[in-house]
């Protein structure tokens, strides 16, 4: 091309992307001059306040037209330039089209997908976290502005990872319910900071980048369990577990995260549907936690509970239950088509449908919908050219390095460019692609399977082995075994996808599939090199067979890893990143699932019946991996550098003046010389304390730690029902090869110290409190600090011993 042509076709070409990019928006937009008056319509004065606004909209409604609108798909009222909206949208881990508002085409091909939230999980890095969800609102936002998207998104799903079969535990950040409501207030704050996280501020004055929900409220984690699906599955939860498992992520997320949605979850709590339990919405998310949002259901939970467990007799009968016991938005129909009714049947206020839509729609007004022309919003001008951005995409790589752990090695990892200059790839997930960005997914940017990412460093040959994970034909483990046995080195990716574990569809067992297990072994004993094995799933698989092999030089866990998945496996295996993930979540033996029934929610042990409890907390049998385990190139001791050995907790002045009335004893039934206070009367205020841990990499390369703190209570093996240990504290830190690096935690008494009792209420126990520095297969570093109250000290000795 000649030079003037060149620069003739880029005029063009500029004239056309202006064109392109800065068209004026087309999408549909509240309070628009074109449409109506806005001057005549307070709702659309951004001069007023929220509230003045919502209510003068809502006050504008007829009752018809108001039951249109808090379901997913609002209707929109046409005579006030209100146009339909679509609520529901996904954003997981990137931006997701498993909803009905979210589209991909050519103007937004793909959006970058991140790995699955258990696997970024494993970074244990909240930094991490915050910028993938804040990734997530910006291609989020961007493909609002084209058309493509809406605002509120119905991400995070913090559920507890209660059980390895749950189907849905790779949408989580795992079993930790510390970690999670880590992981919770992070993305939360992500999605919806309008600012950069330094300001401190999740919203300012409000505003919402887009806005964030926390699910499944709550103790939702059963899918489909030999015939228990979650429609019908009645959670039978201890109060004890509800206050120090199932209820904390959700706390985090409304009380610190400043969510603006929570979704109630399918299933019953104790007998009665969460969408339907005025005590677990109104009575908790809404008063006590002063919820600045809505409520939604998850879809369609109001019409399940009518029609499939027959909890209500009348469709009005279950929309009145939902819309007193807190509802605001119904994802499905049902709310549209009964609340009329409802109301004329007098089951319902009037009333209650305003305060659902006065909720919801200050939630679009924080988003900027009412404030006119969508290009002249402070992210008016993003668009596709933010999106699938190099950054991005480098992120997406990022996440997966920094979560893959590695589980054993013995020396063979890294492996050499150099020497290894025959690789071989076997396994039906060798070459993963939509299996790497598991579900809740979009279109991603690109895919860069393991297969290309290896293929980066040496010359590799490619045997699946099997033709996908189910692997119920043997016919091509002979090649691979072949491929093995002229290779340097083999990696083997094995594991499931969402044929096994998905929304609707949980594990029934710890196994690979099929003639995994088969390709494996006879991979193992054709290799005349190290064997490498990767396993790709959402949890625990028993790789144990596998384990005792001396050829099988070391295993890693990748989770699902995400569009670039394969790059980041590449990079660990061949020593361009010094792998630092961490298990969030305890790697079960197989035989756990003969042992427990999924549908016990119990997260105690209760040898009585043979029940070995739950979860790094609770589980008295054996694992594979423990919850934390996660290997380093490099090797890193830690030590205490400062952390006070004893505190004393200030008492609420008046009227506990007499230490009589100090101590509870309904916690400690076993263990007599135990005493505790109920934190009511304990004045909590400012009653926190650090410690501060020295990590020195004392290894041959540079290299990331993951510091964990856990508490271990007083008396733990004798208290009813305390954990066995807590995660108080983790901190993702970078050491260089022989440098040491300080990593400070700082603990409130009141909130980490404290044990729930039977009632779910809250005490302090006295005594000397242990912390443990490290995983279990690390070099432990132990604290002990002792927590004292001077007011009962200075009582009689025979006061204390007497309970
Ligand atoms: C993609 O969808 C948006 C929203 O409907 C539309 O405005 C745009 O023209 C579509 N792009 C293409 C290339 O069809
Ligand atoms: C956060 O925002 C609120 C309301 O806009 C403001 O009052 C407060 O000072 C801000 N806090 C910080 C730490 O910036
Ligand atoms: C609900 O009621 C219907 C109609 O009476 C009945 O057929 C169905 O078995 C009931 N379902 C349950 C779960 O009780
Ligand atoms: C690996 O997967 C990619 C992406 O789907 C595909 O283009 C390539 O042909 C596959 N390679 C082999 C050897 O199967
Ligand atoms: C394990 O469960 C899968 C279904 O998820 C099933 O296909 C397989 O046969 C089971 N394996 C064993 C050993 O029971
Ligand atoms: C602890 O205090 C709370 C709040 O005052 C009270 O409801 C509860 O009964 C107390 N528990 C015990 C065991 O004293
Ligand atoms: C945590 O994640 C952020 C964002 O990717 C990264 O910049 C930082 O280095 C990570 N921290 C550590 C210690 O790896």
């Amino acid at each position: 091309m000649k030079q003037h042509h060149l620069i003739l076709s880029s005029i063009l070409w500029i004239t056309l992307l202006l064109v392109v990019i800065r068209p004026s928006i087309s999408i549909p937009y509240a309070c628009n001059k074109q449409v109506v008056d806005t001057a005549k319509l307070a709702f659309c004065d951004t001069s007023l306040s929220y509230q003045d606004r919502v209510k003068d909209l809502v006050s504008r409604l007829t009752l018809q037209e108001k039951v249109q609108q808090f379901v997913n798909k609002a209707a929109g009222v046409p005579r006030l330039g209100l146009p339909e909206y679509e609520w529901w949208n996904e954003a997981l881990h990137g931006v997701s089209s498993n909803c009905p508002g979210v589209h991909f085409n050519a103007t937004v091909p793909g959006a970058t997908s991140f790995p699955a939230v258990i696997l970024s999980a494993a970074s244990f890095n909240d930094t991490l976290w915050y910028e993938i969800a804040r990734v997530a609102s910006t291609e989020g936002r961007a493909m609002y502005n084209v058309g493509l998207s809406g605002l509120t998104f119905w991400s995070p799903n913090i559920n507890v990872y209660r059980d390895p079969r749950w189907g849905r535990g790779q949408e989580t950040p795992g079993e930790d319910p510390f970690v999670a409501s880590k992981y919770g207030v992070s993305y939360v704050r992500g999605l919806q900071d309008i600012d950069d996280r330094q300001e401190g501020n999740a919203t300012i004055n409000g505003r919402l980048k887009v806005s964030s929900c926390c699910k499944h409220y709550t103790a939702y984690d059963v899918e489909n369990w030999l015939g228990v699906d979650r429609f019908h599955f009645d959670a039978k939860v201890t109060l004890q577990d509800l206050e120090d498992t199932f209820q904390p992520p959700f706390k985090s997320c409304v009380l610190e995260g400043h969510a603006s949605s929570v979704m109630c979850s399918y299933n019953r709590v104790n007998g009665v549907p969460s969408c339907a339990d005025r005590k677990l919405l109104k009575g908790i998310v809404r008063e006590q936690w002063n919820l600045d949002g809505y409520i939604v259901s998850d879809c369609d939970s109001v019409e399940v509970y009518f029609d499939r467990i027959n909890y209500t007799k009348t469709p009005e009968d279950a929309v009145a239950l939902a819309l007193n016991a807190g509802l605001d938005l119904n994802c499905g129909t049902f709310l549209s088509k009964h609340t009329e009714n409802a109301v004329k049947q007098g089951k319902v206020l009037e009333s209650q449908v305003d305060r659902a839509l006065i909720n919801n729609y200050v939630v679009l007004m924080r988003l900027g919908y009412f404030d006119g022309d969508p290009t002249q919003h402070p992210f008016g001008k993003l668009g596709p050219s933010e999106i699938c951005t190099k950054d991005h995409q480098e992120l997406a790589v990022e996440a997966a390095r920094q979560g893959i752990v590695l589980l054993d090695n013995d020396g063979t990892l890294p492996l050499s460019p150099k020497t290894t200059k025959n690789l071989a790839v076997i396994g039906p997930s060798g070459n993963a692609t939509q299996t790497m960005i598991s579900n809740y997914a979009g279109v991603p940017c690109g895919y860069i399977t393991p297969l290309q990412g290896l293929q980066k460093y040496t010359s590799v040959a490619f045997q699946p082995g099997c033709a996908d994970v189910s692997c119920n034909d043997g016919s091509l483990i002979d090649s691979a075994a072949k491929a093995a046995s002229t290779a340097d080195a083999v990696v083997v990716v094995v594991g499931i996808d969402q044929s096994f574990e998905a929304e609707e569809r949980d594990k029934v067992n710890l196994t690979l599939p099929g003639q995994q297990e088969k390709l494996v072994m006879e991979v193992i004993n054709a290799a005349t090199g190290p064997v490498i094995l990767a396993v790709m799933s959402g949890g625990p698989i028993d790789v144990s067979f596998a384990k005792k092999e001396r050829k099988v030089a070391a295993i890693l866990w990748v989770g699902y890893p995400g569009q670039s998945g394969g790059e980041a496996m590449a990079q660990i295996i061949f020593g361009d990143h010094n792998p630092g993930g961490r298990l969030p979540f305890t790697w079960y033996p197989k035989e756990y699932t003969e042992q427990v029934p999924m549908t016990d929610m119990n997260m105690r042990a209760d040898s009585s019946r043979n029940y070995p409890g739950r979860t790094y907390r609770f589980y008295t049998g054996p694992s594979l991996y423990e919850f934390g385990h996660g290997l380093s190139y490099t090797t890193f001791s830690k030590f205490v550098h400062t952390a006070p050995s004893s505190i004393s907790v200030p008492l609420n002045p008046s009227p506990y003046a007499d230490p009589h009335n100090i101590l509870t004893t309904n916690t400690i039934k076993s263990a007599p010389n135990a005493q505790a206070i109920n934190i009511s009367k304990v004045n909590c205020e400012g009653l926190q304390f650090n410690i501060e841990v020295g990590v020195k990499n004392s290894g041959n390369v540079d290299g990331t730690d993951v510091v964990l703190v856990f508490w271990k209570p007083p008396y733990s093996d004798g208290v009813t029902g305390s954990p066995m240990k807590q995660l108080v504290g983790f901190e993702r830190v970078k050491v260089e090869k022989g440098k040491v690096e300080f990593v400070i935690f700082t603990v409130d008494v009141c909130k980490h110290l404290s044990l729930a009792d039977k009632e779910g209420m809250r005490n302090l126990l006295l005594g000397q409190h242990k912390f443990v520095i490290g995983s279990p297969t690390e070099h432990e570093v132990r604290h002990h600090l002792y927590l004292r109250v001077p007011e009962i000290e200075r009582e009689d000795e025979s006061l204390l011993s007497g309970f």
